[in-house]
Formats: C-alpha cells, sequence, structure tokens
C-alpha cells in the first residue's frame, strides 16, 4: 500500500476539498460514480473555449473536435484493449444496451433464446427481456449464496444450440461478485452465441483486455472511472460490422458511427480521455500508452483491494452488521453492500451524511439480487465502495459511523 501514491492521487481531486459541518467529505459512493480529477474538468473546460462546434466543418473548431473524438477512441480502445474503430460513444450504458438489443433483436427468431442473469444491474436484464416481444425465450441464470456469485453450473445447464445471446455482467455493483468471464466466454463460444458483457463495474477496479475475453460487445461507463457521465460500447469489428444497427439516413452506416445516435457528447469524450490519461499517470513508466494504462489499473487494485480488506474486517467483527457478497479475498471489486440490524439503510446512510461520510442506500438498479436477498421491502443494502482517493482514515471513519449508529 505505501508504493501507492496516495497523497498524489488526492490531490488532483478538487471535491474532495468539500466539508461538511467542519468535516471533510469522505466519498464511499464510487460505484455509483466516481469524483473527477481536475484534468477533466480541465479538458471539459478546453473543450468548450477551444474546440467547441459540430463536425464535418470546414473550420477549426470542427477540425479540433474530430480530433477530440478520434483521440476518445483511441483511448478508450488502449484502455479496453480494443482498436478505436471498435469505440462507440453514446448517453450511458442503459441508453446504449437498449439501442445494442434492439438492433440484435433484428437477428433474432421466434423460440430463440437469450441468456441473462440475476445477478446483473437491470440495465443488462430489461433490454433484453423486452425481446420476448419478439418471440425470443429469455432465461435468467440464478446466484449462489451467500456470495450473490452467477452460478456457472446452472449457466451450463441451460446453454444450448438455440441459445442466441449470453448477456452478462463481469462484477455486482451490489455484492463485488465478479464473474469467471473467461469460463462464461467459452461455453458462449460453444453454443456459438453472442456474448455481450456489461463491464459498468469491473472497468474501474481492474485491467481489461477484450481480446483475452473474447466477447463480442462489452460497455462501461466513464463516469464510473473519473470522467464524465458518458457510455461507451465496444464491438469486436466483425461483429459490430454485422450489427443491424437504427440509424438516421445521414448517418455512417459503419462501425462505429452506426449505433452514435445524433450529435454526440463531444466535451464528454474530450473528459474521458482526460480520465484515461489520469490512470496512464497513475505508475506510468511502461513502455506505451495501453501498458501505462494496465500499470495503472493494476496499482489501483492493489491498493483498493488492501482497503476494502481493512473495511470488510471491520465490518465483519460488528455483531448486528450482515455483509451480502463474497469474502474479502475472493474474487471481487471493493464494493460492499451490507445491511444493520434494527436500522433501514437509509437510517445508516443519513446518519452517515451528518458525519460527512457519503454511502449509498437501496437496490442501485440491482434490483433482482435485492429482491433474491429477501431485502427490496426493507430499503435495499447501505453499499460503500473504495476509490484509489479513499484513505485508509476514511475507512476507519466509515467503521466508527456504522458502529456508533449500530
Ligand atoms: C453494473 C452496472 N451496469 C450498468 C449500469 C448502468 O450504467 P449507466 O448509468 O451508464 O446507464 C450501472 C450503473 O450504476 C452499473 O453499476
Amino acid at each position: 500500500m505505501t508504493e501507492f501514491a496516495l497523497q498524489h492521487v488526492r490531490g488532483q481531486f478538487p471535491a474532495l476539498d468539500l466539508s461538511v459541518g467542519g468535516r471533510s467529505a469522505a466519498y464511499f459512493d464510487g460505484p455509483g460514480g466516481t469524483q473527477v480529477p481536475q484534468r477533466v474538468l480541465t479538458a471539459v473546460t478546453e473543450y468548450y473555449t477551444d474546440s467547441n462546434a459540430n463536425r464535418h466543418g470546414a473550420f477549426i473548431t470542427s477540425e479540433r473536435t474530430e480530433h477530440v473524438i478520434r483521440t476518445g477512441r483511441e483511448k478508450m480502445a488502449a484502455l479496453l484493449g480494443a482498436d478505436p474503430d471498435e469505440i462507440a460513444f453514446g448517453a450511458n450504458m442503459t441508453t446504449l444496451n437498449f439501442s445494442l438489443a434492439r438492433a440484435l433483436g433484428h437477428t433474432l427468431h421466434p423460440g430463440d433464446e437469450i441468456i441473462i442473469t440475476d445477478m446483473d444491474h437491470e440495465a443488462n436484464r430489461d433490454p433484453w427481456l423486452d425481446l420476448r416481444e419478439h418471440g425470443a425465450v429469455v432465461r435468467s441464470i440464478p446466484m449462489r449464496m451467500p456470495d450473490c456469485r452467477v452460478d456457472l453450473d446452472a449457466l451450463r445447464a441451460q446453454l444450448n444450440h438455440r441459445t442466441q445471446i449470453v448477456a452478462i455482467g463481469w462484477a455486482s455493483n451490489l455484492s463485488g461478485a465478479i464473474v469467471d468471464l473467461a469460463e462464461v466466454g467459452r461455453l458462449a463460444r460453444e453454443v456459438d452465441a453472442t456474448l455481450v458483457v456489461d463491464a459498468v463495474h469491473h472497468v474501474p477496479h481492474r485491467p481489461v483486455d477484450v481480446r483475452e475475453v473474447q466477447c463480442d460487445f462489452l460497455l462501461c461507463s466513464p463516469y464510473k472511472f473519473f470522467g464524465p457521465h458518458l457510455g461507451v460500447l465496444y464491438g469486436r469489428r466483425d461483429a459490430f460490422d454485422r450489427l443491424p444497427a437504427h440509424r438516421a439516413r445521414p448517418q455512417r452506416a459503419g462501425p462505429p458511427e452506426k449505433i452514435e445516435t445524433g450529435t454526440a457528447n463531444h466535451e464528454g469524450i474530450a473528459g474521458t480521455a482526460a480520465a484515461c490519461d489520469f490512470i496512464a499517470d497513475i505508475d506510468g513508466g511502461g513502455d506505451s500508452y495501453r501498458e501505462n494504462l494496465l500499470r495503472g489499473m493494476r496499482a489501483v487494485a492493489g491498493y483498493e483491494d488492501e482497503l476494502n480488506r481493512r473495511l470488510m474486517r471491520g465490518l465483519s467483527d460488528m455483531d448486528g452488521v450482515q455483509i451480502y457478497g463474497p469474502a474479502a479475498d475472493d474474487e471481487r471489486t471493493p464494493t460492499v453492500s451490507f445491511t444493520v440490524r434494527d436500522r433501514s439503510p437509509r437510517e445508516v446512510a443519513e446518519f452517515l451524511a451528518a458525519q460527512g461520510i457519503f454511502v449509498g442506500d437501496g437496490h442501485f438498479y440491482a434490483l433482482t439480487v435485492v429482491e433474491k436477498l429477501g431485502l427490496a421491502a426493507s430499503g435495499g443494502v447501505v453499499r460503500a465502495g473504495i476509490a484509489p482517493y479513499t484513505a485508509a482514515e476514511e475507512v476507519d471513519a466509515l467503521l466508527q459511523g456504522v458502529d456508533d449508529i449500530r
């Protein structure tokens, strides 16, 4: 942990200066969206001062806008291990996934099957459930309890020659459980199914290589990893080529523009590139930008996991506190959901908020997980997420706060 340059990282986040009732704000709401470093704010501002225009113009600001978009694709491609023309931008993951599902729906025949999971955020369930209108059969794979991880045996049992699409989350935004995606990919390929991965909760916490995973499509959201509110869709070149996307007539028919309906969030793309730069600079010194991104994400993962162990150990020691999800040393992200006996999640969150400690409460759209846990009627869970700007003292303050309300 000592090797992680925490003070250097923290110094880049102006939001850490916020104080609440005389106490510095401690942000454990990263799984809902992280804070952003100054360079992202600067990139967004500079887009407006130096480059603000629509595309395809003969003048300098329009040319700069083309450059911003190209750079955004290049940097996101480097983060995911993809090629720039495999990277599309959209309003957010949910909107892109509905567009993707609607497009893939045209390739289905009545009786074709789609696999989703109980572990997934509803943004990776409802777009596929909607395809039942076209005669698709949608099967949801249960979780293994108590760690809330997708049951791969159940997945194996459901796959068959009618399975056309497997849509699965890489990591749960509620329990932190990480899925063995290499195995899921192998299983999907065995039946020749299209693999769609919701990596929104995975990308902020682990290095990613889409080639290794061999998925067809993968989605993430830069606002979960230090960037602006935006969504990203990776589509493997051949799968993206074949995708019958809905588009306006003048829109380019090839990837990635084919799925980018309307004018993009140019300033958000500029900020996304800066968010990638932030990651690449955490532990720079590699031979390439991609290598620096990987080094940065490895450093983030190592630091976060250690703090997560501190957090989970502290919570586990408290009588009356129940954690949902894998143990600290299992494959998981540093996102911890829990309840406190005789206190609603909102009560806990309000108590902590009054001390400047920001945690989430509710279901976070992982509604099926909360229902399966039997917590839907009681306000869901309290969720605390570690980010690279989280300090050990903040974790201790959170533990003290939970102990106090307990
Ligand atoms: C795992 C997961 N998937 C999908 C989404 C939806 O992302 P977006 O807000 O970009 O639509 C979220 C957002 O919280 C998420 O955590």
